[in-house]
């Protein structure tokens, strides 16, 4: 039986580049995606997978972040006094009790690897997963976090989530090598970051969701920079699958990438024609759109 997982690690602290100019002084997690910000989609996915503390590497620009997950007394009181009793729950829902935050930062972007191993002095020695927050995944059953830690308590090594991607766009991804990539699970003989269609090893990308033995770390330690000059965290998962079984593990749910801005348009859509108060009517302004 695999350790539990207690500790999540989420990485944000990218430019966010491709969001330019919304993203110069706001982070993009805190984006919203119809009334909630990208970043509390992917907490609440960790809360519901049992995880209850929470780690953020952050960077300069990040600081709502902090305040988002942080208690508003003065927002509260106000709510309170104005008898605003549903707004008030949900302020105060924003963060379960039990669970905690923990910020870590990461001084320089010098890649999603080198951002995870900042998180190691917060993690330890333990299991823990990783999420990108730019990849929103909604599933109406269990997410994909709990999908992916029952897996783990099952299969007791690594996770990397993956989804099927178009073969001719695999330079946009980390691409897996597996055995059968028909499998909800498959061992990873190897992973490469934005192959060509040419090179690509299979046509399954990876999506930002992890779960991790403590032997991670040995790997980012020793790995050097790879692509774009970057820590990437592929390339050490690379390193770790030579010496401990590493699986992909194809996820029910569908992805939005929400760190590019199509993939948050589509996220818009599909969320807020599905939101409870204002779905209904979202939905018929769409078909009366041509
Ligand atoms: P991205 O590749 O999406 O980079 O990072 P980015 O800077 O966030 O966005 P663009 O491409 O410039 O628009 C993937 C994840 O890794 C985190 C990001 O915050 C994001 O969650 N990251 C990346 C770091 O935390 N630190 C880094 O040095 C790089």
């Amino acid at each position: 039986m695999a350790a539990e997982v207690r500790k999540a690690v989420f990485p944000v602290a990218g430019l966010g580049t491709r969001f330019l100019p919304a993203t110069k002084a706001t982070a993009k997690e805190m984006l919203p995606v119809v009334d909630k910000p990208i970043i509390q989609y992917a907490v609440e996915e960790a809360v519901e997978a049992g995880i209850t503390e929470l780690v953020f590497v952050t960077a300069r620009a990040k600081r709502a972040i902090e305040d988002h997950f942080d208690r508003s007394p003065e927002l509260e009181g106000e709510l309170e006094s104005r008898g605003k009793a549903d707004q008030l729950r949900e302020v105060r829902d924003i963060l379960p009790p039990g669970v905690s935050c923990l910020y870590v930062r990461q001084a320089q972007a010098l890649g999603l690897g080198h951002a995870v191993l900042c998180a190691r002095p917060a993690v330890g020695e333990e299991c823990f997963a990783v999420i990108l927050p730019d990849d929103l995944i909604h599933h109406e059953g269990a997410g994909c976090l709990a999908q992916m830690t029952e897996t783990f308590e099952r299969e007791g090594c690594s996770l990397v989530a993956v989804e099927s991607v178009d073969p001719d766009d695999t330079a946009r991804w980390g691409i897996v090598d597996v055995a059968g990539s028909a499998e909800r699970v498959s061992t990873l003989s190897g992973i490469v970051e934005k192959p060509p269609p040419a090179e690509a090893p299979s046509n399954l990308g990876v999506v930002g969701r992890y779960l991790f033995r403590p032997g991670i770390f040995e790997a980012l330690e020793t790995t050097p920079r790879g692509a774009g000059g970057e820590y990437q965290l592929t390339d050490a998962i690379a390193r770790m699958a030579r010496s401990e079984r590493v699986a992909a593990y194809r996820f029910s749910g569908r992805r939005y990438d929400c760190g590019s801005k199509l993939g948050f348009l589509e996220a818009t859509v599909e969320l807020g024609r599905k939101h409870p108060e204002v779905g209904d009517r979202f939905s018929a302004f769409l078909a009366g759109i041509r």
